[in-house]
């Protein structure tokens, strides 16, 4: 008989991409039968899901809804957000949010006699640059939430993602400018040559889950991080010259310029890329990190080359 895995966050990127992995892979299609959980059973995402998995109402703010949405599953995949409130939450409130909705997950999942929980989890910059740099909370709030997992009666395995392929194609700000004369600039404030993973989330989450959900003894306690490689600033803007046939070229920007660029959570990106730049995205061993996650991934994944290929990059 098939296992129930629950997957929160299914009509998102890395939730999305879990359930297309396992439905479409042989094995883990007999192995497991999805539950996708979300805050609107209504919404046309969710009413898509239906077509091809279960689909259960539960709000990771709300523990009560996660009893009934959790009740009799084996494996649970776990997403958190900095927008689960829809207002976007950094700083000391977002960290107790993002911890809470993991802590509720966690929780719900233990008392229901699930088997197994994997937590889409991040690296702390706080323990890595030893309280250097505080204030990206999303990836502080995960690695807490981790460790809370990690002292819980069941088993568990993270997944830890790079930066998403699809911020170049979602996020405006993130995406190259126009510059008087007619060029184009990626702009950030890390310098050229400073590295930075990069996953193709949607393609390639369910990969890293994959291997994860077919092999959950030998990766117990394991972090997949997940990427398909670090690449510097200078390479991003040429694989994206190569893919919209613009020269653009990657500028070290001054931080209160790039303050006025960024929306919204200018502090966490701004010293998000500073704590990469000086410690690395996973600390010192990202890359031999990453070579394992690789190595280990359950086929093959997404260049940032065959990316751009296949979708445009929002140039503003
Ligand atoms: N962008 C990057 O480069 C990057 C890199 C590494 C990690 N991340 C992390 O990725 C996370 C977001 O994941 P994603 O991009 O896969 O998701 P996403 O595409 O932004 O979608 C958010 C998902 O979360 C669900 N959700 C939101 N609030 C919820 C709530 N209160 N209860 C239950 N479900 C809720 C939504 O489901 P419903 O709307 O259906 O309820 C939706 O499926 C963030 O924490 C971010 O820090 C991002």
């Amino acid at each position: 008989m098939s296992s129930i895995l629950a997957v929160f966050g299914a009509t998102g990127k890395q939730g999305s991409s879990v359930v297309n992995y396992v439905l479409n892979d042989p094995e883990l299609s007999r192995k497991y039968k999805i539950r996708a959980i979300t805050r609107d059973v209504n919404s046309e995402k969710a009413k898509k899901l239906e077509e091809k998995v279960e689909v259960v109402r539960g709000d990771v703010l709300d523990r009560s809804s996660l009893g009934t949405a959790l009740a009799g599953v084996h494996t649970v995949f776990a997403v958190t957000t900095p927008f689960a409130t829809n207002v976007p939450l950094f700083g000391p409130k977002g960290l107790e949010s993002e911890y809470n909705q993991a802590k509720n997950i966690a929780d719900a999942a233990v008392e229901q006699g699930a088997q197994y929980i994997i937590f889409s989890t991040l690296p702390s910059p706080t323990k890595i640059s030893g309280g250097k740099w505080t204030s990206v909370t999303p990836f502080d709030a995960k690695e807490k939430a981790e460790q809370y997992i990690r002292g819980l009666p069941i088993k568990s395995a993270f997944v830890s993602p790079g930066g998403f392929m699809e911020n170049y194609v979602d996020l405006g700000f993130w995406s190259p400018k126009r510059t008087p004369d007619g060029g184009w600039i990626l702009v950030g404030s890390a310098s050229p040559k400073a590295e930075y993973p990069l996953v193709d989330a949607v393609g390639n989450t369910g990969n890293f889950v994959g291997a994860i959900l077919a092999e959950p003894d030998k990766y117990e306690g394991k972090i997949f991080h997940a990427a398909t490689a670090l690449y510097s600033w200078e390479e991003i803007a040429a694989i994206i010259s190569k893919a919209t046939g613009k020269n653009v070229v990657y500028k070290q920007t001054p931080v209160e310029e790039l303050e006025k660029m960024i929306p919204f959570g200018a502090e966490v990106f701004i010293d998000g890329f500073q704590f990469m730049e000086e410690f690395g995205y996973y600390g010192p061993d990202s890359r031999k990190l990453i070579a394992w996650a690789v190595d280990n991934a359950r086929g093959k994944l997404t260049t940032f080359e065959e990316y751009l290929s296949t979708h445009p990059v929002q140039m503003e």
